[in-house]
């Protein structure tokens, strides 16, 4: 891997700016707030900030990096789609769950529902995570699907995929405000208490780890090899430059030399399987 200094540097960065914001969400909770339970109450509403951030956030973020860890190069592509879609599916579950907290929250304590941007951003982004999960189900994980439509609804999945969680991380932000202002009478907000001082460095936090994240699932050299192999045949319109192609197959993780098998046929196969 090229730079992998930068790539360990950035990783490191994210899981820690990760790890610290679930613990300042915990301790947000657990010392400033009423705690957990499951009771109807306001300690049952603090199950939505702590869903949120260890489920919706952290394991998202994970879920989208773990391609490009490069301990896991010597699995196979079908073995790291699983452990991606399986930990969507675990943030997906967190992320229903802490909706249930707080509409259940909400309906026992008479307050009404969806009134605020916060709701009507978060519930979408919910729901497209959903559909972005069965989708991606559909078309990596079922073997019937063509190579060809896999191919072209991956610009799609990613971009789809990191505009989710963006917006989680927005939606996410203005939760955390609009927890402040209410729930922060005397002393007030704006008086800088030291709850709100707390609770305003997780919201940097998170944004820390949503910068972090976007970062290493942005650059093109920290790709798993196969995947560059596919990054470079689109951006030399398939064939330019044979030569770079080649050297990057023959450092696929079977280590095999599919060019030098010149075997054409044998060779779309290796780009089927692995890229897809
Ligand atoms: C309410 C989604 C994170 C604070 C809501 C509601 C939804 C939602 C759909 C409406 C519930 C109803 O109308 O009964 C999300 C999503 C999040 C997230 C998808 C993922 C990041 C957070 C965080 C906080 C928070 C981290 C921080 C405490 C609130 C508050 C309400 C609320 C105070 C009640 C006021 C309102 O409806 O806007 N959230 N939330 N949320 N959420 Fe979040
Ligand atoms: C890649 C997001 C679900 C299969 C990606 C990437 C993102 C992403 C951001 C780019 C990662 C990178 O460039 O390293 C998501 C989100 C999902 C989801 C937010 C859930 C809501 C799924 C599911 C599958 C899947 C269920 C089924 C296996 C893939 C594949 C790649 C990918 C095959 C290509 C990885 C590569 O570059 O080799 N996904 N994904 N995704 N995702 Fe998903």
């Amino acid at each position: 891997m090229e730079n992998l200094k930068h790539f360990l540097l950035a990783l490191c960065a994210a899981t820690a700016a990760g790890f610290v914001s679930i613990i300042f969400v915990f301790r947000w909770v657990l010392y400033f707030k009423e705690g957990l339970a499951w009771d109807g109450g306001l300690a049952e509403f603090n199950w939505h900030p702590v869903l949120a951030v260890t489920g919706f956030i952290f394991l998202q973020g994970i879920a989208i990096i773990v391609y490009r860890l490069p301990w896991t190069w010597q699995c196979s592509k079908l073995m790291m789609k699983f452990i991606h879609a399986g930990l969507n599916l675990l943030a997906f579950v967190f992320a229903v769950i802490a909706m249930v907290a707080v509409f259940d929250f909400h309906n026992g304590a008479n307050i009404p529902n969806m009134y605020s941007l916060h709701s009507w951003l978060g519930l979408t982004a919910v729901i497209l995570y959903g559909l972005q999960l069965v989708l991606g189900v559909g078309m990596y994980l079922i073997p019937v699907t063509p190579v060809s439509w896999r191919a072209a609804f991956m610009p799609l999945h990613v971009y789809s995929g990191l505009l989710l969680f963006t917006s989680v991380i927005a939606v996410a932000l203005m939760g955390i405000t609009e927890k402040l202002i209410f729930g922060l009478k005397d002393p007030k907000y704006k008086d800088s208490p030291p709850e709100a001082t707390f609770v305003n460095v997780l919201g940097v936090l998170l944004v820390l780890f949503g910068g972090l994240i976007l970062w290493i699932a942005t650059r093109t050299s920290w790709k798993r090899p196969s995947d560059q192999i596919l990054h470079s045949l689109h951006t030399n319109g398939g064939g330019e430059d044979n030569s770079k192609v080649a050297s990057a197959l023959s450092q696929l993780p079977d280590g095999s030399d599919a060019y030098g098998a010149g075997d054409a046929r044998k060779r779309s196969n290796k780009f089927d399987e692995q890229v897809n």
